[in-house]
């Protein structure tokens, strides 16, 4: 057998990256509905607004950004994970397709997440400074879906 060179190795995941490439993901947002998108039809107040758009829409409705770093595999695939499982439990673009009892589980989840601080994923406040949330921070949007669910 050929003996395992470190050239070897470079030029093998050299291959296998260049490889990769091809199966680049799908950066198409799909279209907002205004009458089904949280953001035109709840009243937000601008701080609240402002918080979530920066900390959360990403991977929560459908109008996620992909920096140009979502041009390079694998890298792409970990991050359009996360929108894909960030959408799959909460999307605030359909949020009125939700039905009552849905809405305000989905409310409630939110206020459990900023408790326990899982959201933002850390991960991506690395990238993202302007998605950190300060305890304030958190207190106020706590106060905000609190306030939602016993309208
Ligand atoms: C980088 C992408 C990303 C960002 C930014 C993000 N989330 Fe998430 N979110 C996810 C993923 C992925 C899941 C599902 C897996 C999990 O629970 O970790 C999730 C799950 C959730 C859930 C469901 C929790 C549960 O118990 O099932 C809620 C509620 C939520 N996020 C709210 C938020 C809020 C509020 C923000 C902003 C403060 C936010 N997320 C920011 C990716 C994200």
């Amino acid at each position: 057998m050929k003996k395992l060179n470190l050239k070897n190795i470079l030029v093998g995941l050299l291959i296998i990256l260049v490889v990769m490439q091809v199966f680049s993901i799908d950066k198409t947002n799909p279209p907002i509905d205004e009458k089904l998108d949280f953001f035109s039809t709840v009243q937000v107040p601008e701080d609240v607004n402002t918080m979530l758009k920066y900390s959360c829409v990403d991977c929560h409705s459908h109008s996620s950004k992909y920096p140009w770093y979502t041009n390079i595999e694998p890298i792409s695939w970990w991050i359009k994970g996360h929108i894909k499982g960030g959408l799959q439990h909460l999307n605030f673009s359909v949020w009125q397709a939700y039905d009552a009892p849905k809405r305000r589980h989905k409310i409630d989840e939110c206020i459990e997440v900023l408790e326990q601080e899982r959201m933002p994923i850390k991960s991506y406040t690395w990238a993202h400074k302007e998605a950190k949330l300060t305890d304030e921070d958190r207190k106020r949007l706590i106060v905000f879906f609190e306030s939602l669910r016993d309208m």
